[in-house]
């Protein structure tokens, strides 16, 4: 077969990489992809939202499998401008794309179906969201509508950050369109987790869980970034709470779309917060996760690509899906500055060495080749990912090829999966 990937971030490269081990494909395209995934596949110059250049380069290439990494396109339509053309895309339509797209659609979805999530309320009207402020107590949370690269949600630690956060989305604009809609909701106490699952709108099978580190610094200290670590998986989700999470969440949210006349096909991603009174939903997203998806792949033990033909087929319920029983870790490195302004166009040094690590993989995120040398391009730059039979194993060997990888400024968290590490000690004393 013949696979084309769209984007390219650290979760592209990995979607990349996995899909190659694949018996079934001869080769993989990735449109725009980076200068990490151009080691393991051919790099094609269209930007991830081209959708029309998409459609003509698939045609013209005898594209079997069409593979979306980024929301953008798929929120733009482009499953189903693939699907008209008679092509196999993985990825949700562009009315179910809106779970992402819209957070008052997802909202409106969970009040509906009654899928535990923060109360909330949206506004368009400054004057009615600040009067409903005053009625309500800090921390609060302030997000906007639409599409935001992560960076519409302003937990308040004060009513008066609150204010300021619907102030800049609803009169000054600052997310333009995405924010000219906004919801306020109540702020949920817990510990984080993302569950992501395989579904062909009618069978739903969860993969494994993780746990994201989205504050830029140790400690969950600094601003939100889209991601600086992961690990997998995550022991706050216990079996218990999963068989909670696929019966209140997972599953209503899939019916619910489903008597609402939408197919969900592809990715179903819910960031959850593991609150007192069980799993509340944070957030949907309408494809992998990044840097989640870094360390869900790895562990995958079984041919990705079978898997997503049966998402498309619609029969994912004859699949069975298989995962080693490890642990998966991922560094972000990001570039000095990061989430805020940065420069471009460090040398990075050290990739050879780490290359040659047993159970380390690199995935790039933002680099590009400038002459010889490989150069920083983004803001996250490299995702380096390890595993092993123990978390500590995982995180020993991915720190271990940090430090030998170089860039100037580079940034990282040094406490990725020390949450999880809180767990095991937990569980170890309640055992004992
Ligand atoms: P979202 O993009 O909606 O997941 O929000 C980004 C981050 O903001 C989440 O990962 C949480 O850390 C935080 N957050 C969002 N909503 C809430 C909430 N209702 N209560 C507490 N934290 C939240
Ligand atoms: N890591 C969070 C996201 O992909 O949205």
């Amino acid at each position: 077969m013949r696979v084309l990937v769209v984007g390219s971030g650290g979760r592209e490269h990995v979607l990349t990489w996995k899909l190659r081990q694949s018996p079934r494909v001869q080769k993989v395209y990735c449109a725009p992809g980076n200068a990490g995934i151009a080691q393991e596949a051919e790099c094609v110059p269209i930007a991830a939202e081209d959708i029309d250049a998409l459609v003509a380069f698939a045609r013209q290439e005898k594209i079997d499998l069409t593979v979306v990494g980024p929301e953008a396109p798929l929120t733009l339509g482009i499953v189903d401008a693939f699907t008209a053309a008679g092509l196999a895309i993985f990825g949700p339509m562009q009315e179910a794309a809106r779970l992402e797209g819209s957070k008052v659609f997802a909202k409106q979805l969970m009040e509906k179906y009654k899928i535990p999530t923060a109360e909330s309320r949206s506004f368009t009207n400054v004057e009615e969201a600040l009067t409903y402020l005053q009625e309500k107590e800090a921390p609060i949370v302030v997000k906007a509508d639409g599409l935001a690269a992560g960076k519409g949600v302003v937990v308040a630690a004060t009513l008066a950050e609150a204010e300021d956060a619907v102030r800049r989305m609803l009169v000054e604009e600052e997310f333009g369109a995405a924010g000219s809609r906004i919801i306020i909701e109540e702020y949920l106490q817990g510990e984080e987790v993302t569950i992501l699952a395989f579904t062909d709108g009618e069978t739903i099978i969860p993969m494994v869980s993780s746990q994201d580190h989205k504050a830029a610094y140790d400690g969950d200290k600094g601003p939100n970034t889209g991601g600086m670590g992961a690990y997998s998986p995550a022991p706050v989700l216990t079996k218990e709470l999963l068989a909670q999470v696929e019966r209140e969440i997972l599953q209503p949210t899939i019916l619910g779309l489903r008597a609402e006349g939408i197919t969900y096909k592809g990715v179903l991603y819910a960031g959850l917060m593991i609150t007192e009174n069980g799993p509340k939903v944070l957030e949907y997203n309408v494809r992998f996760g990044d840097p989640e998806c870094q360390v869900i792949l790895p562990p995958l033990k079984t041919d990705l690509c079978t898997i997503m033909l049966a998402v498309i087929n619609g029969t994912l319920a004859k699949t069975q899906i298989e995962w080693h029983d490890n642990h998966t870790v991922c560094v972000v490195m990001a570039s000095g500055g990061y989430p805020l302004s940065y420069q471009k166009g460090k040398v990075i040094t050290g990739l050879d060495e780490a290359a040659m690590l047993q159970d380390v993989y690199v995935f790039h995120a933002g680099t590009a080749k400038e002459g010889n040398q490989l150069v920083t391009s983004g803001g996250r730059v490299l995702g380096v990912t390890a595993w092993g039979d123990k978390l500590t194993d995982a995180l020993d060997k991915a720190y271990q090829a940090v430090e030998i990888i170089n860039f100037a400024g580079a940034h990282y968290r040094h406490d990725i999966g020390q949450k999880a590490l809180r767990h095991q000690i937990m569980n170890c004393s309640f055992r004992a």
